[in-house]
């Protein structure tokens, strides 16, 4: 692919972990939106994401910087931060630096999973991250699927743009995920920062069925441009959410994450055996996706055919306001 003429640093939440990889008192490193950042958790839970770099002398935080309970303590002078980044502890001397601040971004926990807000001008977040279960509204909790299956796929060049329009592709399904036949959308709401797209697919049956004769589908929900998540109806109960996360102005991480539903009355061995062969198949379709992504060259203007153009055009029309050079549009205040 080359440099996508999209900007990698949108706006949003974006995923830069899973809950179970930031064990408390723990530090990570990591670099997302061309920055060094480090993720921390402290002794009583809380996730942190901030700048990699201590505001003393400037040594890397991820680098034998360590959790003291509630703060991160520098390894080279022992100066300590708390969440927000604000200095608590110069060992040497009888108060904190009150003025200096290490930049910390919010974080959310949900779904297994940590995402960090996004904004180049430091703005708070305007809307909130998808829950795979709360947002779809149906009481369901992660209590009634099995334990997730991820994937993780790091440094690829690709924009997260490319995976939203994945959503709105139609036509891709029957020849990149083989389904009998193209699927229908039933609704395209691109009215917020979070949008949703429904559609009516099957992956059963031949290529003579009709599509109006089709009792399954999906509805998926994207949280800006950095998380999807999706639910499945009429098929094997599963959900998925999908995190985009730019790591630089060429490559993105990938991660994502399924849960395929329990079956109550029915939570064998055996059950659980086809879930996880259900939660594989749904993981190898993605990855096919991917390797369309990873190499995909951004298309702008693209040549759409008549039945794609509205779908695309809504999607791409939507994205735009995450962009931090987009011209000043509506969308970025319907933060109310
Ligand atoms: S550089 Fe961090 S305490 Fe000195
Ligand atoms: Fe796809």
């Amino acid at each position: 692919m080359a440099k996508p003429p999209l900007s990698m640093k949108p706006t949003g939440w974006f995923q830069v972990a899973w809950s179970a990889e930031l064990e408390p008192g723990s530090v990570r490193r990591m670099k997302y939106f061309d920055r060094e950042l480090i993720a921390w958790r402290t002794a009583s839970g809380k996730p942190v994401v901030m700048d990699a770099y201590c505001e003393h002398l400037g040594a890397h935080l991820g680098y034998g910087g360590h959790v003291e309970g509630e703060v991160i303590e520098c390894p080279f002078h022992g100066w300590q931060w708390n969440t927000e980044g604000r200095n608590v502890c110069i060992p040497y001397e009888s108060r904190p630096n009150r003025g200096r601040r290490i930049r910390s971004y919010p974080v959310v926990e949900r779904n297994d999973a940590i995402y960090m807000w996004h904004d180049v001008d430091g703005r708070e977040p305007y809307f909130d991250a998808p829950d795979v279960f709360a947002s779809f509204g149906d009481g369901s909790t992660a209590a009634d699927y099995y334990p997730p299956m991820t994937l993780f796929r790091e440094g690829l060049e690709l924009h997260p743009q490319y995976v939203l329009e994945n959503g709105v592709d139609f036509a891709h399904f029957k020849f990149v995920h083989k389904t009998p036949i193209v699927p229908v959308f039933t609704r395209h709401d691109f009215a917020g920062p979070v949008s949703y797209v429904d559609f009516t697919i099957t992956f059963e049956g031949d290529e003579n069925q009709s599509i109006e004769d089709v009792k399954s589908g999906v509805e998926a929900i994207n949280g800006g441009l950095g998380i999807a998540v999706t639910k499945s109806w009429g098929m094997v109960d599963n959900r998925t959410v999908s995190a985009i996360t730019p790591v630089d102005e060429r490559t993105s991480d990938v991660r994502f994450t399924v849960y395929v539903g329990r079956t109550p009355g029915r939570d064998d061995e055996r059950a659980e055996r086809k879930a996880r062969a259900v939660g594989e198949e749904i993981i190898r379709q993605f990855s096919q996706d991917i390797e369309i992504w990873a190499h995909q060259r951004y298309s702008d203007p693209p040549a759409l055919a008549p039945s794609e153009y509205d779908g695309f055009t809504k999607l791409r029309t939507w994205a735009m306001q995450f962009y931090p050079d987009a011209p000043a549009a509506e969308p970025r205040s319907a933060s109310t």
